[in-house]
């Protein structure tokens, strides 16, 4: 049997708000059946409405002691990359131990993980990380990102549907026409594509801007209206088709552009991005001080510094009478949603990962390869290390 001998094991997230979880009773199910041992912190899935009854039901193993969870456990998966346990006074890296394998979203790259990413080097665990999955077509199943960006679009519009002051849809009342609401999503990435296909459920009209000829095809083929940004080709496109960074003259440029839809615009949602870099400020004060009162503007890049100049992250706030919303972990408000895609994506990553019950850290394959982050003692992951080097930090 493909797990056989093979410990699993699955803490509760301990991130204030934080309400998902790595595995549910459907994964748990498909671990067992294959061999593995599975163990489930009491409590885990409780956020998201698993209870215990359910996973011990597809046969895993409550555990009230999240210590002896790690003790026992080979393999263990999370959500969240490793936190001060406020409980057990102890840091979650200090709960894994030597060789022990760790797979979740790390971030490692971001310095604000560094030093938690080096505990876990010191430690000598081995980590993957989720959100480097490459965007290849075999990964598809395991990449964790795009299934929570697909959730963020999707509520990022409903989030703003939630707080205009006006119908989304044309409405034909007794008394007479109500024009739809305008709706804007600019980077029609993973989720900016979800975001359009919501509003346009809703009955908006809706436009979309991306600096990428494909992802503008992709917005076309959903009958959205394209803004055209007038930005060269060869400028919008970099390695591996992502998007290049522009130039402060081409954002300039951009701005203008976009400067008029804004302002026509009863919801803005954003979520423009270069992969690896800070997010692009695409909507300046003055772009928000033109937009009507009551209009809103949901910025889901806040993670990577947001879109939009005004943006708090985590916050919503008002500026001249615009909504300007920074919430952060928004998959974390659709828990089960999230949760049975995140699950899933986990479930196919170790799939991937274990041979005849054995992790096999083949690195030949490029989706364990670019996930590593550390391993016997070292950190091995590319990004994290030009960071850490950039800041003489190595
Ligand atoms: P993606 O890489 O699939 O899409 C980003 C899009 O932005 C691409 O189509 C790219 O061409 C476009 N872009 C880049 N520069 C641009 C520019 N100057 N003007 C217009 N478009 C531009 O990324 P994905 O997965 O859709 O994520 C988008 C954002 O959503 C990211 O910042 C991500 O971190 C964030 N996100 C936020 C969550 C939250 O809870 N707040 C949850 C999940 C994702």
């Amino acid at each position: 049997m493909k797990y056989a001998g093979l410990t699993i094991g699955v803490p509760k997230e301990i991130l204030a708000g934080e309400r998902r979880v790595a595995a549910t009773p459907e994964t748990v199910t498909s671990f067992v059946k294959g061999g593995a041992k599975v163990l489930i912190e009491t409590g885990a899935g409780l956020g998201a409405f698993f209870s215990d009854e359910a996973y011990a039901e597809a046969g895993a193993m409550i555990y009230t002691d999240v210590k002896a969870l790690y003790q026992d456990a080979q393999i263990i998966l999370k959500v969240k990359e490793p936190q001060w346990h406020h409980e057990l006074q102890i840091h979650e890296t200090q709960l894994l131990r030597e060789g022990q394998v760790l797979i979740t979203f790390l971030h490692p790259a971001s310095p604000g993980n560094h030093k938690m990413v080096q505990e876990l080097a010191k430690g000598g665990v081995t980590s993957l990380t989720l959100d480097s999955i490459p965007r290849i077509s075999r990964a598809q199943t395991m990449d964790a990102l795009t299934s929570m960006s697909t959730v963020a679009g999707y509520k990022a519009v409903i989030m703003a549907a939630n707080r205009i002051p006006k119908f989304l849809p044309l409405m034909g009342t007794a008394v007479g026409m109500i024009q739809p609401a305008q709706v804007l999503v600019v980077g029609v990435g993973v989720a900016g594509l979800q975001a359009l296909a919501t509003a346009k459920r809703l009955g908006a009209v809706v436009y979309a801007a991306d600096i990428r000829p494909d992802a503008q095809e992709q917005a076309r083929s959903l009958g959205i209206r394209v803004v055209d940004l007038g930005i060269p080709q060869e400028l919008a496109i970099g390695e591996g088709g992502y998007a290049k960074h522009l130039s402060q003259k081409w954002l300039e440029h951009e701005r203008k552009v976009l400067a008029e839809v804004v302002a026509q615009s009863d919801i803005v949602i954003l979520s423009a991005l270069v992969p690896g870099k800070e997010a692009p400020i695409l909507i300046t004060e003055e772009m928000v001080r033109s937009m009507k009162p009551g209009s809103m503007i949901v910025d889901i890049s806040i993670d990577q510094g947001g879109n939009c100049a005004l943006t708090e992250g985590g916050a919503v706030t008002e500026h001249y009478g615009v909504i300007v919303d920074g919430t952060k972990n928004i998959p974390g408000t659709m828990p089960t949603s999230s949760t049975a895609m995140f699950s899933k994506n986990v479930f196919n990553f170790v799939e991937n990962l274990v041979q005849n019950g054995q992790i096999v850290l083949n690195m030949d394959d490029e989706i364990i390869r670019e996930t590593l982050v550390t391993k016997g003692g070292k950190i091995v992951h590319g990004g994290t290390l030009e960071s850490m080097r950039s800041r003489g930090e190595i």
